[in-house]
């Protein structure tokens, strides 16, 4: 198979042929690795994949099912046109994994159209990088076509051999929203699932299937249809339509990152390359940075969000925070369960939330001024309990009093049931909504612009999964959207040892996770108890590097941290925004080594852990700067340790390393290593 060939006979231009005239056209990654295929002549359109020449994706369907109308993409439809691009380009990130961005790739845009009447058009733009490949529909202005109602998607992904694949997953359409435990199981296991889906190849050839610019869209999930045939599911609205869109409309990118192994899959910025540049202009003003917050106590059931004897947020607690925030550098201090609400059952009372009200122990004025003086600023909360329409009508009037007070930063969520998010339609009507349809693909980012005409940045709970609008939108700087800390103090079970091994392959692929790492108090209940944090303190510290955010937590009780100043240190010292990043060795679901350097600066960080074995991993230092040197402080688990019985066992030692040094490091099970490297 010729397929590099295709590179030299790139061109660019219209290419027209008759209609009837079957053809089958490739567009190749700058590389010449991967090679997407579109082809009408067999019964319908159809693409196919692949990967330095093993055929990855068997051919699938494209189009859609529309509401009274023929469906787009099948088999009366041909391909008439096409055009060629190319680009080759760097961008800068305002804040993110690394600082510069290149963005290569090579471009075909297809037409397609059907023979006879209705004489419908739409083009598939097909984007090929070295590291993946992003497709989407753009369906332009046409007689007939106004306003649609698109009723299905039916992309496929046919993926050969699907006995001999695995996949890590997690159920889409469920309850839980996005926060189950990730299931390891042979491909053919796979229900329906939501994306980041990954899958090994027999051939071990990593993929990820996704979508990026998701934006006035439904989700899509993936419906295992056949062995092997997964559809793109659109999650629908209440009323059953997925889509409802004015013509001409785009779809997002359905994207497949493709790699030779599982940490080629995280060394990508695909995602982010399929979304649009900055539209906010200047966003000087979103500030990556640690925090704390008065949190963990409600989830440990010291405090409570609503009012009485132990509500957590009071004027004092907060300004006992902050004075902690301050004294370790911290840039601020989160406070749920402040404003009138919490009271009662605030899992279903999501219409008495009032977002600009304070309990009355809490002075909104008081702990802003005082974080002034400290120069730490409060994070507000707006938690909806999904009630979107009583958030709406008071989200100008609560953005405004955050802005008012000087908070950059708000924290939302939208605790309910999948399905359960409540609107009230134009007629008074309550309507029930999932958290990744477009409904709410739409609310979500309303939240994230009218915070931005403030200046206030957005991390949002029980959100719609990432799909790289960051950058476009550098204000929506983190989200949940998996299972994270929280779990571990009341989650039946808790989280896995092998859960923050899964991850950075999984969730992390869609953008930055608030997973609130640093519980250093790992077994409240003893060690024995069912709900207890499943990991070694050092990995607990490799988190830090590992799951990247902007905004990043240092979650536990600040009592707990100052009863270990030592690893603490870690915490204080760690960036949250990188120069660079690289993935360095990993299997999914099993370990993970990542190093990154700090922003504007030179020092770097490693963080590395392990599922529920102990390992041992040996890391070349050489992405390095030759000819320095530097200190590496390394947290690692001492002898002796395990997650079981002795998680608390830490060891903080010191040496000299240059670029070419190889440190050997021994996880314990569950456990893992975080190292700084400290430019000398
Ligand atoms: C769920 C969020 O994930 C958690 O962080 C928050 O504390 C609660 N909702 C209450 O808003
Ligand atoms: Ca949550």
């Amino acid at each position: 198979m010729n397929f590099r060939k295709s590179l030299f006979v790139f061109a660019i231009g219209l290419f027209l042929s008759p209609l009837g005239l079957a053809e089958e056209l490739s567009v190749t990654s700058p590389d010449g690795d991967i090679v997407f295929k579109i082809s009408d002549e067999g019964k319908r359109p159809q693409y196919r994949v692949f990967y330095r020449g093993e055929q990855v994706l068997d051919p699938s369907n494209i189009g859609f099912t529309m509401r009274k109308l023929p469906d787009l993409g099948d088999e009366s439809f041909k391909l008439v046109s096409h055009k060629r691009g190319q680009n080759d380009s760097q961008w800068e990130q305002p804040w993110g994994e690394r600082k510069i961005v290149r963005d290569h790739h090579k471009e075909l845009l297809v037409n397609f159209e059907r023979g006879h009447k209705p004489k419908h058009k739409f083009s598939l733009r097909i984007r090929v990088f070295n590291d993946g490949l992003g497709f989407r529909y753009e369906v332009p202005k046409q007689r007939g076509m106004k306003s649609v109602e698109i009723v299905s998607e039916n992309t496929e992904f046919v993926f050969p051999k699907p006995k001999e694949s695995t996949a890590w997953w997690i159920p889409s359409r469920g309850w839980n929203r996005y926060e189950y435990d990730y299931n390891t199981t042979a491909l053919t296991e796979v229900v329906r699932a939501h994306t980041p889906m990954t899958l090994k190849l027999s051939s071990g050839v990593h993929i990820s299937v996704h979508e990026a610019a998701l934006v006035d869209f439904a989700g899509m999930t993936l419906d295992q249809r056949r062995p092997g045939t997964f559809n793109a599911d659109l999650t629908p609205w209440s009323d059953g339509v997925a889509v409802k869109t004015k013509v001409a409309f785009k779809s997002p990118w359905r994207t497949l990152q493709i790699a030779d192994n599982a940490v080629g899959l995280l060394n990508s910025d695909l995602i982010l390359n399929l979304n649009e540049p900055n539209k906010l202009g200047d966003v000087s003003w979103v500030k990556p940075g640690k925090y704390v917050g008065i949190w963990w106590g409600m989830h440990l059931k010291a405090n409570t969000w609503g009012s009485g004897d132990i509500h957590g947020a009071t004027t004092s607690e907060t300004m006992r925070y902050m004075d902690f925030a301050a004294k370790h550098g911290f840039v601020g201090v989160l406070v749920e369960g402040w404003n009138i609400g919490w009271d009662g059952d605030w899992y279903s009372n999501g219409d008495i939330f009032d977002f600009t009200k304070s309990f009355p122990d809490f002075d909104l004025e008081k702990v802003t001024t005082y974080g002034k003086t400290k120069n730490v600023e409060l994070i507000g909360h707006h938690e909806t309990s999904g009630s979107v329409t009583n958030y709406r009508k008071q989200m100008g009037d609560a953005f405004d009093l955050y802005q008012k007070h000087g908070v950059t930063r708000v924290k939302t969520g939208y605790v309910t049931d999948g399905g359960r998010i409540k609107r009230i339609d134009d007629d008074g009507i309550a309507r029930y909504e999932w958290h990744d349809g477009q409904f709410m693909v739409n609310e979500y980012l309303h939240s994230v612009t009218e915070a931005a005409k403030r200046k206030i940045s957005v991390n949002t709970h029980e959100p719609v999964k990432d799909t790289g609008l960051r950058r476009t939108y550098p204000n929506w700087v983190s989200r949940e959207g998996a299972r994270g800390q929280e779990y571990n103090a009341w989650g039946s079970p808790p989280n896995p040892p092998e859960h923050t091994a899964i991850l950075p392959f999984t969730r992390m692929l869609s953008g930055p996770m608030d997973f609130t790492p640093g519980i250093f108090d790992l077994s409240f209940d003893g060690l024995d108890a069912e709900n207890r944090v499943k990991t070694t303190l050092a990995k607990q510290l490799a988190l830090y590097v590992v799951i990247y955010t902007p905004l990043q937590m240092a979650a536990d009780l600040p009592k707990n941290y100052d009863k270990n100043p030592e690893a603490f240190q870690f915490i204080v010292d760690v960036p949250v925004d990188w120069e660079e990043s690289i993935a360095l060795a990993g299997e999914v679901g099993d370990y993970i080594v990542i190093a990154r350097q700090e922003r504007d600066a030179k020092d770097w960080y490693l963080g590395a852990l392990t599922d529920e074995n102990a390992r041992n991993i040996s890391v070349d230092l050489d992405f390095l700067t030759k000819g320095q040197k530097y200190r590496a402080e390394i947290y690692r688990d001492g002898l002796g340790a395990n997650w079981k019985t002795a998680p608390y066992k830490l060891t903080v030692e010191s040496r000299v390393v240059r670029k070419g040094d190889t440190l050997k490091f021994s996880l314990a099970t569950s456990g893992g290593v975080a190292v700084r490297f400290e430019a000398l």
